[in-house]
């Protein structure tokens, strides 16, 4: 699977997003060492604070199926109806991508007007937390 298919995935599952709250919707598609690929996408609640972000959902769906390791995961977000720059996932969402990444995990994302950026764990997450 390439980068673009794997963005376009991520913007696909962004669709199914349950945002009413804040309507931005986001998407999220990763690879694991397996070669398996999981989406998310948020799903927010009436009670704010129990909103689950995408990244949470794919993390979910792939731990569920196996797999320990991402390899790639893309980001899809923005405010719907309007053009979005890239979305990089929020400081939660890092750390719950850093649990199961290494050093040459990739997080991509891409704006609507097709700019790429790939970020390393290390580039978002410097000096992160772990037991
Ligand atoms: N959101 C995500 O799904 N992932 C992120 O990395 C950033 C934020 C969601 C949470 C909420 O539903 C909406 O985006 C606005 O914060």
């Amino acid at each position: 699977m390439t980068d673009d298919e794997l963005l376009e995935l991520a913007r696909k599952v962004r669709d199914q997003a349950h945002c009413p709250y804040s309507r931005f919707s986001v998407g999220a598609a990763l690879i694991d060492e397996n070669g398996r690929v999981h989406v998310g996408c948020n799903v927010e609640n009436a009670a704010y604070s129990n909103v689950s972000c995408a990244e949470a959902g794919a993390i979910g769906a792939m731990v569920a199926g196996g797999g320990k390791r991402i390899v790639t995961i893309a980001v899809a977000g923005g405010n719907m109806g309007e053009k979005s720059r890239a979305c990089t996932p929020c400081g939660g969402c890092r750390q719950r991508i850093d649990e199961f990444a290494d050093e040459n995990t990739r997080i991509i994302v891409k704006d609507d007007d097709e700019n790429w950026h790939s970020y390393s764990m290390a580039e978002l997450l410097p000096s992160s937390f772990h037991l």
